[in-house]
C-alpha cells in the first residue's frame, strides 16, 4: 500500500498522549437544528463565524489532535482570510473531514438505516486530501428496538464502512470508522452489549475482507450504555466495565485507537465514563474522544451566534477540552468542573 507509512504515523498522531478529536462535522440539516434551539439562523455565515469560534480558542491544541469537518468548512476561509483546513495545520491540529452522505431508510427494514456516499467517492477523496484532509469519517447508524437491528442492517453497513475505509487508505487518508448504536429506546445495558458487540465483530470482519490496514485506522464506536427511556441507568463504573469488556472481546489489539462519539450524553457524563475507562487500562489500543456534543454544547449555548459573547464561549470550550484531556490519563474530577481556566 502506497501511503501505509503516513496511515499509521497519522493515526497514532490522532490519539498522541493527552489529546483527542473533535467533532465538528455536523451537516448544514444538523447544525442548523442545534442553531434552531437557540434562535440562532442557519447561514453559511452563522456556520463559519461559529467554527471560526471554536477553531480560534487559543491553546486547544493541547488537548486537540484533530478536526472533523464537513465540506462546506473545508472549502471556508476563517474570519481571518485562512481557509479552515490552513488555520488548524497551523496550530498543529490535523484536519480531517466526514465523507459519507448521510443515512438513508434501509430498503425493506423498517426503522433501520444504511449510510450512503460510496459512489463518486474516490474522486471526493482526492480532492479533500489536496485541500489538507489527512483523516475522514464514516458514520453507520444502528438502532435497537423490538426485533432490530436485524442481520441485514449489521452486515450492509459493516460492508458500507469497510468499502469507505479501503478507498480512503488508497487515497492516503486514515479511516475513522464509526459504528453507532443509538442510545435511543429502552433497552438496558445487557442488550446494548449484545448488539454492539455483534456489531463490532461484523465490522471487523468487512474489514478484513477489504484487506483495510489496522494498524492505520482508528474506530469510534458508542459506548455501552443503557437505552435513553431505560428506567434503570447503569452507572459510571458499570457502563466502563461493559465497553472495555465489549471492546477487548471485539478490538484487534492492532488498532492504535478506539476514539468515542458521546451521542447524546452530557458533556460532563461523556468526560466520566472515558476517565473510568482509563482508569481500568492499561488497554490494547489508546482510548480517547471524538467527541462533537460534548466538546460544544456550553461553547455553543454562551456564543448563541453574538461575537460578544465569543471570548466566554471559547473559555467554554477549553474548559471541556482541558477535562476530556485529563480522562486520557484517568486523572479528571468532578472538581476540575469548577476550576474553569
Ligand atoms: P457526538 O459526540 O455529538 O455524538 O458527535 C460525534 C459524531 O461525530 C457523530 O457522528
Amino acid at each position: 500500500m502506497n501511503y501505509e507509512r503516513e496511515l499509521v504515523e497519522t493515526a497514532k498522531a490522532l490519539v498522541a498522549p493527552n489529546k483527542g478529536i473533535l467533532a465538528a462535522d455536523e451537516s448544514v440539516g444538523t447544525i442548523g437544528k442545534r442553531f434552531a434551539k437557540l434562535g440562532v439562523p442557519s447561514t453559511v455565515e452563522t456556520h463559519r463565524a461559529y467554527r471560526d469560534m471554536l477553531f480560534t480558542t487559543s491553546g486547544i491544541e493541547a488537548f486537540i489532535s484533530g478536526v472533523i469537518l464537513y465540506d462546506e468548512t473545508i472549502r471556508q476561509e476563517s474570519l481571518g482570510g485562512t481557509p479552515f483546513p490552513r488555520l488548524l495545520a497551523d496550530k498543529g491540529i490535523i484536519p480531517g473531514i466526514k465523507v459519507d452522505t448521510g443515512a438513508i431508510d434501509l430498503p425493506l427494514h423498517p426503522g433501520e438505516k444504511i449510510t450512503q456516499g460510496l459512489d463518486g467517492l474516490r474522486e471526493r477523496l482526492a480532492e479533500y486530501r489536496g485541500m489538507g484532509a489527512r483523516f475522514t469519517k464514516w458514520r453507520a447508524v444502528i438502532t435497537i428496538g423490538a426485533g432490530i437491528p436485524s442481520t441485514a442492517c449489521i452486515s450492509t453497513n459493516a460492508h458500507a464502512l469497510a468499502r469507505y475505509a479501503a478507498f480512503a487508505q488508497e487515497a492516503g487518508l486514515v479511516p475513522i470508522v464509526e459504528p453507532e448504536v443509538l442510545m435511543d429506546g429502552d433497552h438496558d445495558q445487557e442488550r446494548c452489549e449484545a448488539v454492539t458487540s455483534t456489531v463490532l465483530r461484523s465490522v471487523f470482519q468487512e474489514l478484513s475482507g477489504q484487506g483495510v490496514l489496522l494498524e492505520g485506522m482508528l474506530l469510534k464506536p458508542s459506548m455501552v450504555i443503557s437505552g435513553k427511556q431505560c428506567a434503570r441507568q447503569a452507572g459510571v463504573q458499570e457502563v466502563a466495565e461493559a465497553t472495555v469488556r465489549t471492546l477487548r472481546r471485539t478490538v484487534p489489539a492492532a488498532v492504535p485507537g478506539i476514539v468515542f462519539l458521546s451521542g447524546g450524553q452530557s458533556s460532563e457524563l461523556a468526560t466520566a465514563h472515558l476517565n473510568a475507562m482509563n482508569k481500568l487500562g492499561p488497554h490494547p489500543w489508546e482510548l480517547s474522544y471524538s467527541y462533537g456534543r460534548a466538546l460544544q454544547e456550553p461553547a455553543l449555548s454562551i456564543w448563541h451566534g453574538e461575537e460578544a459573547n465569543v471570548v466566554a464561549a471559547q473559555a467554554a470550550f477549553y474548559h471541556r477540552s482541558k477535562c476530556n484531556s485529563a480522562a486520557r490519563t484517568g486523572s479528571y474530577t468532578p472538581e476540575m468542573e469548577h476550576q474553569q481556566s
